[in-house]
């Protein structure tokens, strides 16, 4: 064994214990908790950090992050990671009360998930994070949320230092959100953001009027083409757009187009309708995760103009107030859908709210042609698809595409133009109740 009392750092605990072997550390802690020192469980992370920067009370400096709480876990996996890489040196302490260190976890892919901290605090001797002994202590509890180093006052730069570069880590490809498919829930109160699999959506497979084209990628040119210069001038990137028009028009299936088109240079949000209701700040506040952002509203109709028994609204006044808020900032997309625009508060469809409207048409003839060819042209079969479209007058591209699958489900691949006109015609092709057989 080394001989501790010469080792390098004086005879503080940090220098006895970073110099001593793991079996050592660890009788040594046993022995002093058998001595009359309280538990280590009973510990705060304050007197924890007492016992290992070898220090006074009064001269622990705390430098703290307090964060939306994806932020905390992503900042929690980069404390994993460092306690991994000097797990030979690290001490893990418990956030006190008694309690032992808690983990929680962390969506990292479509199927992947890692443990990171959730409440503890480690001593990383000096030499391992920093050149100086610091301790990290994490508390992901709701109300709490906070990311904290804890040095001696002589040592705070060097934690500021140290705080600063696990933010920046944030930015980095360490951070496994970033720039990924997102969807965010609400649970416990919390929003919870798992991964989900990659959106890829072309616009090839989605049959939209020329016009609706280019209001699109005059959306998308605020955060591709002329992000830059709109920066440069002071203008801000971010805005919204809302994407109206009835039921089964391709609202969803044109944001997926989009989200395809800024995958990896965005983070896309999905939200569902909870997380909309109840955490639509948190999700903005999360920037510093994210970075770059496209936040989904799919379906505002169903947080929007829906008002309760008192008449009130309040997630309507919160959600505008966010995307005024929001405003401010640079970088953040939101695309908004809806069935029924009129039914919307005017409020909210004022331009400095969304600063695109654009109104998804229901087909013409010719559009429903081009639905029809695109699902039916590999069967290479003999039909007459203008003539399909035409009696299909009032459908809408859900309701082709359902024609479509009927046909296969009745005849597979092969089937003639009077068996396609005999489904259309008989309306089965839409999911109803069977009445006969039910009621
Ligand atoms: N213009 C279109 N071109 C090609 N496919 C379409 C078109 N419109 C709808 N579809 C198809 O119909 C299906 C339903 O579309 P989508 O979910 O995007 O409709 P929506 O407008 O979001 O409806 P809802 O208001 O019910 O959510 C999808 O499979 C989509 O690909
Ligand atoms: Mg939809």
């Amino acid at each position: 064994m080394k001989d501790v009392a010469s080792a390098p750092g004086g005879h503080t605990l940090d220098a006895i214990l970073s110099a001593a072997s793991d079996e050592t550390r660890a009788a040594l802690r046993t022995l002093g908790e058998l001595v009359g020192n309280e538990p280590t469980m009973v510990l705060s992370p304050t007197q924890f950090a007492v016992r290992h920067l070898g220090v006074d009370q009064l001269d622990i400096a705390s430098t703290k992050f307090t964060g939306p709480s994806t932020s905390l876990a992503v900042l929690g996996n980069l404390l994993r990671l460092e306690m991994e890489r000097h797990a030979a040196r690290v001490v893990v302490g418990s956030p006190g009360d008694g309690l032992p260190p808690t983990w929680s976890q962390l969506d990292v892919g479509p199927d992947e998930k890692v443990a990171v901290p959730g409440r503890l605090v480690a001593f990383f001797p000096g030499g391992t994070l920093a050149a100086e002994p610091l301790c990290v202590a994490i508390d992901d509890r709701h109300w709490q949320r906070e990311f904290a180093i804890l040095s001696s006052q002589t040592a705070k730069e060097t934690a500021e230092k140290t705080l600063e570069s696990f933010r920046a880590r944030l930015k980095t490809h360490e951070n496994p959100l970033r720039g990924r498919v997102l969807e965010a829930c609400v649970n416990d109160g919390c929003v919870r953001i798992s991964v989900s699999p990659s959106i890829t959506s072309e616009r090839g497979g989605l049959i939209l009027p020329a016009d609706v084209w280019q209001e699109v990628d005059v959306f998308l040119a605020s955060a591709t083409s002329r992000r830059d210069l709109l920066k440069s001038l002071g203008l801000g990137t971010n805005r919204g757009m809302l994407i109206a028009g009835p039921p089964g028009v391709g609202k969803t299936h044109l944001v997926r187009v989009i989200a395809s088109e800024l995958a990896g240079r965005y983070t896309t949000i999905l939200a569902d309708a909870n997380a909309m209701r109840h955490t639509i700040a948190d999700l903005y506040a999360e920037s510093d995760t994210f970075g770059p952002t496209l936040v989904v509203l799919d379906d505002i109709d169903l947080v929007l103009g829906h008002r309760d028994s008192s008449g009130t609204n309040t997630s309507l006044a919160d959600f505008l107030s966010t995307l005024d808020g929001v405003r401010q900032r640079d970088d953040i997309l939101t695309i908004a859908t809806t069935n029924d625009p009129k039914s919307l508060d005017p409020a909210a469809q004022r331009s400095n709210r969304f600063d695109m409207v654009i109104a998804l048409p229901m087909p013409d003839a010719t559009s429903r042609a081009r639905i029809l060819e695109r699902h039916l042209g590999p069967l290479g079969l003999d039909l007459d698809l203008h003539a399909l479209a035409e009696l299909l007058e009032g459908a809408t591209g859900a309701d082709v595409k359902e024609v479509i699958r009927r046909a296969v489900l009745e005849h597979g691949d092969r089937f003639t133009q009077a068996q396609l006109v005999e489904i259309a015609e008989s309306g089965r092709w839409q999911a109803t109740v069977n009445r006969r057989k039910y009621l």
